[in-house]
């Protein structure tokens, strides 16, 4: 069984979680008005990566025999300028959530919970993914430049993009 202490951090995580995937609905959302299909198209694949992160700690939470709490979720950003903005915006919101999920490790080992740590290794890997795909993508939407046309290319490139659940 997990403290009070860790569990309750997983489930602010949890939480999180929840949230991100609401702001990437809401980019999605943004890019859907504005006529992006491609980048609407990733950001509802990073939507659905992230709840599969919230079902994570859903799990783990109950497996370790403890009561998952559900709370509010903030109301994300709901207007952007431009795929430029969203991506500045993802790679901001991606170094934020390594920062949690490494106080989370840190939360652990202070515990002495390994269990719990083991757990969390999965995330950290996968946040040093998570910042590494949203920062060359920022950068490719940066290296459009001026050009609509090349910045349509990059659209219908992204909407090849297909979820794949994690192991
Ligand atoms: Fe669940 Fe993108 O971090």
């Amino acid at each position: 069984m997990l403290s009070e202490k860790m569990a309750e951090a997983l489930n602010i995580q949890l939480n999180k979680e929840m949230y991100s995937a609401y702001l990437y609905m809401a980019m999605s959302a943004s890019c859907t008005s504005k006529g992006f299909k491609g980048f609407a198209n990733w950001f509802m694949v990073q939507y659905q990566e992230e709840m599969a992160h919230a079902i994570k700690f859903y799990e783990y939470v109950h497996s370790q025999g403890n009561r998952v709490k559900l709370m509010a979720i903030d109301q994300p950003q709901i207007d952007f300028d431009s795929p430029l903005a969203m991506f500045e915006k993802t790679l901001a919101h991606e170094k934020f959530v390594t920062g949690l999920i490494h106080g989370l490790v840190d939360l652990a080992g202070e515990e002495n919970d390994s269990t719990t740590r083991d757990f969390l290794q999965w995330f950290v890997k996968e946040q040093v993914e998570e910042e590494g795909t949203a920062g060359n993508l920022l950068d490719r939407v940066k290296s459009t430049g001026d050009s609509d046309r090349a910045l349509m290319n990059l659209d219908t490139e992204l909407a090849g993009r297909v979820f794949h659940p994690p192991a």
